[in-house]
């Protein structure tokens, strides 16, 4: 009772105290990356989450300011002042010029739809890498694979920072110890054009006195060596002192006999040099390090989640084939490498083997690795001590692992996986009440994080693991739905650009090994529609401008090969599909969209000259693939393959009289003549579920997506995947057939999407506007799916209940969104939300807050809300 007297007396105060409701921001992101060591953007962007209690909120203005100073307050290198603006993310630095090698402090404030102003957000940072090529010193040096330097402190270091570019990969040592957590180190680019580098703060492992600098080298993508180090280090009593590669740097070859990617790592510990990378240690026997070239590309910070070790995981079976062979179990294919603990006589030599498969008798089946060797060996030290390895430069991947050579018995604990992949955070989850889809989710979450080795892998096991660009546009909207991707996906896009020629043409993979220039149209599509997700999904206007250009010159190439219209050339099209699809069909429909897409994205820049001539570019392409591709008599495309109807109707290049016959056609094959199956490949597989979806036929989507028998998804895990094929079909020998290949993964954004109902608006990209759209289908009795986007957390959970529906979505502040509830067929339905009826006898009943509007859209119930948490229930009236 008091309490509610004391709450009516404090809320005659309120409108004073309003400012209050209006959180402080959170979740800051400086170029998508939380506190970021080592940026070489001259502008960067900020981003921030909006918190705030009320719903229905956005903001109104906001204020950043950007310190050279920890406590920020002065705003001394920008004071935004309040700006009068919804913008929340991307909002571009500009104040005075950023200094190399600097750290910079920043925070933000905001004000509510009412000018009620949140207090500041935590004070967030980002630091400067070296942002001129003179801020160089170090030159690239070559040698053995282990390179040393020893350099004396005259006083206390108060800020050290190292900037290492070390090919094909390093690990960086000071003073007796690695430096940082990253492996893999940097990221394969096409070195002739770049070459990354990564910054670390070395203030704390730096001393007064001597110290050692010692980085072991792997060849990595690169197959070589060549490193360039910068450390600079500011001292006690206001020296400064820089440390750089130069010949006076030593090298001698270590324990590493040899390491591969493929093949694996060689290690013999009887080499080991103790002290090695520490002060003091005798190197008068070591050769100087030689100036090299080096590549030729420029340096640029690395700017997204490193590769780390991102778990550890226990074997779960272990067993004896035949003596002294031990199979390991991990229970999951993974990325990654095995540590190993042993004691034993030096020069003792154990192997450790990683597959994907078993034999019936239990040993190791490496047939489908090809070439890759995926084999790391151990040569024991042998000074009675326990021993643990774990292979530097290489990566498997793997469920199983043979042991041989072990002295002894091998336990359980002999052997640790280390899960090895980019470090990209989970940002979403899809769950329901169908087992089958849970383990495909499952599958899928393995598959995709398993190839993210700072490219989009194709696969993890064999000798390819190329970034083949099809593989990666397939599954980047999964990615983007259940990973932490923009950054990623940014530097992806950067490496794309990297290997455009003069002509416009990108190739088949990138860094470009494998396949062809031109790439293969729907494998070039990866520029397009990377560029395009990445507006869609993190609303990034920059992205656009920066690759509108090159995502141009990629069409005018297609142009160039086209012929009235049609494209011709194809390499793999439709790939690895149950029936086959016309290569040319294929292309086409991809030249189609990629001048559609310009045309789009054209607008969205105000090139309204290109919009206009890319726009009617499309058209034209569109009726010359209707005149060549769809026969007038049977209403159908080409053969009349599943993803020849697909592909045109998903991107509505299909008559519109004749969308109705060939999609019931396409029903028809998929139900009767294929018994609810698929044929598609991987471009039609894709597609054909958004398709079914919008044609209001989630029914039999959901039907495919939880189907059992070949070929489906569920085929695959009844047959023991835990991730992806690369094949429908399960097959095992020598021939292609990766057991954990993404690009199938594409149906997971349908989870989202359809089941949870979660999708961004590209009219308001970036989840600024969000459509809220679950299919509530067959037997599902409940599906939920959350997304961490830009703006905030955005979530839809529903479950049937016996009078109609539940639904609870949260919008983040500062978006809107329309949440379209089905009626489940019911003739008169109500609405209400947390009680409070929304919707009775075909009206809409207004006061709940957040809520501008219900609609009766043809047997959905269209609401359009605000931001803010909503729980709807949906009643038989
Ligand atoms: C890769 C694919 C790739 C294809 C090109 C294969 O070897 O593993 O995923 O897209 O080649 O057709």
């Amino acid at each position: 009772m008091k309490i509610a007297v004391l709450c009516i007396l404090l809320c005659a105060w309120l409108p004073a105290q309003e400012s209050s409701i209006a959180g402080a921001p959170s979740g800051l992101r400086c170029e998508y990356l939380a506190d970021p060591v080592g940026i070489d953007v001259r502008q960067p962007r900020f981003s921030w989450v909006l918190e705030h209690s009320q719903r229905g909120q956005k903001q109104s203005a906001y204020q950043v300011l950007v310190s050279l100073k920890l406590e920020v307050a002065a705003g001394d290198q920008w004071d935004s002042g309040k700006v009068s603006s919804s913008q929340s993310v991307h909002v571009a630095y500009a104040g005075k010029p950023l200094g190399s090698g600097q750290t910079y402090y920043w925070k933000v404030r905001y004000w509510d739809s009412g000018d009620g102003a949140s207090p500041y957000s935590s004070v967030a940072r980002f630091e400067t890498g070296l942002l001129e090529g003179a801020d160089w010193k170090g030159k690239w040096i070559g040698g053995a694979n282990q390179i040393r330097k020893e350099f004396t402190l005259i006083s206390r270091p108060v800020r050290a920072r190292a900037y290492i570019a070390g090919l094909g990969y390093y690990e960086l040592r000071i003073n007796g110890r690695k430096v940082g957590d990253r492996v893999l180190d940097p990221a394969w680019t096409t070195y002739d054009k770049r070459v990354l580098y990564s910054v670390y703060d070395i203030t704390e492992r730096l001393r007064q006195g001597p110290n050692a600098v010692a980085v072991m080298l792997g060849e990595g993508w690169f197959k070589s060596h060549a490193l360039r180090i910068e450390i600079h280090a500011e001292l006690e009593g206001g020296q400064s002192v820089d440390v750089a590669t130069d010949p006076s740097w030593k090298t001698m070859s270590g324990p590493i006999q040899s390491d591969s990617v493929y093949n694996g790592e060689v290690y013999d510990a009887r080499l080991e040099a103790p002290g090695w990378d520490r002060a003091g240690f005798d190197d008068a026997h070591w050769k100087p390090a030689t100036l090299i070239e080096g590549p030729k590309g420029a340096l640029s910070a690395q700017m997204m989640p490193p590769i780390r070790v991102v778990e550890t995981l226990v074997p779960l079976k272990l067993t004896s084939p035949h003596p002294g062979v031990y199979i390991y179990d991990l229970g999951q294919n993974i990325s990654g490498v095995m540590q190993i603990r042993v004691t034993g006589p030096r020069g003792t030599r154990v192997q450790l083997r990683h597959a994907e498969l078993l034999y019936d008798d239990g040993t190791l089946n490496v047939e489908n690795l090809q070439e890759a060797k995926a084999t790391d060996v151990y040569i024991l030290r042998g000074d009675g001590s326990d021993e643990v390895y774990q292979p530097r430069f290489t990566y498997h991947g793997f469920r199983y692992v043979e042991l041989t050579g072990y002295p002894g018995t091998p336990k359980f604990d002999t052997l640790r996986a280390k899960v090895v992949h980019s470090d990209v955070k989970p940002a979403g989850g899809f769950t329901s009440s169908k087992q089958i889809l849970n383990q495909i989710q499952r599958n899928i979450l393995w598959g995709i994080q398993d190839n993210l080795e700072s490219i989009p892998t194709d696969c993890n096991q064999r000798n390819e693991r190329m970034g083949w660009m099809a593989d990666a546009h397939l599954y980047a909207e999964t990615a983007m739905l259940n990973f932490d991707m923009p950054a990623f996906y940014t530097n992806f896009l950067r490496d794309i650009r990297d290997v455009q020629g003069a002509d416009g043409t990108v190739t088949d993979t990138v860094p470009h090994r494998y396949g062809s220039r031109p790439a293969d149209p729907a494998w070039g599509m990866a520029y397009p529609l990377l560029t395009w997700y990445m507006y869609e999904y993190y609303g990034d206007r920059r992205i656009l401008e920066q690759h509108f250009d090159g995502v141009k010159a990629w069409t005018d190439f297609l142009r160039t090969r086209s012929h009235a219209g049609i494209l011709d050339y194809s390499y793999y099209g439709d790939w690895v599909p149950i029936e086959k699809t016309p290569g040319n069909l294929v292309s086409t429909i991809c030249y189609y969209w990629s001048a559609d897409l310009v045309s789009r994205m054209a607008e969205i820049l105000g090139k309204s000259v290109d919009a206009d001539a890319y726009r009617k570019l499309a058209a034209g392409i569109k009726d010359a693939f209707n005149g060549k591709f769809l026969n007038p008599e049977s209403g159908v495309y080409g053969t009349g393959s599943q993803t020849a109807q697909i592909l045109p109707l998903f991107l509505n290049m299909a008559p519109e009289g004749k969308r109705g016959g060939m999609l019931g056609a396409l029903r028809d094959d998929i139900v009767y003549t294929r018994n609810t199956h698929l044929t598609t490949g991987i471009l039609g597989t894709k597609y054909l579920f958004p398709l079914l979806t919008r044609t209001d036929n989630s029914d039999l989507a959901y039907e495919l997506a939880t189907q059992t028998t070949y070929p489906s998804w569920g085929y695959m895990v009844e047959n023991g995947a835990t991730t992806l094929w690369e094949l429908w079909q399960n097959k095992t020998g020598p021939s292609m057939n990766s057991h954990n290949h993404p690009m199938f993964g594409s149906i997971g954004a349908w989870f989202y999407n359809a089941l949870a109902g979660i999708n961004p608006d590209p009219d308001k990209p970036g989840f600024e506007r969000i459509v809220i759209a679950p299919q509530v289908v067959r037997d599902l009795q409940w599906a939920a799916g959350s997304l961490d986007t830009i703006r905030g957390r955005v979530s839809s959970s529903w479950r049937r209940a016996d009078d109609g529906l539940r639904l609870e979505v949260s919008i983040p502040v500062g978006s809107e969104a329309e949440v379209r509830i089905p009626k489940l067929g019911m003739a008169a339905a109500g609405l209400s939300e947390s009680g409070r009826i929304v919707w009775k006898d075909g009206h809409f009943q207004s006061g709940a807050s957040g809520i501008t509007s219900v609609k009766d859209d043809a047997g959905v119930l269209t609401v359009r809300v605000g931001s803010g948490d909503y729980a709807f229930g949906l009643k038989r009236e």
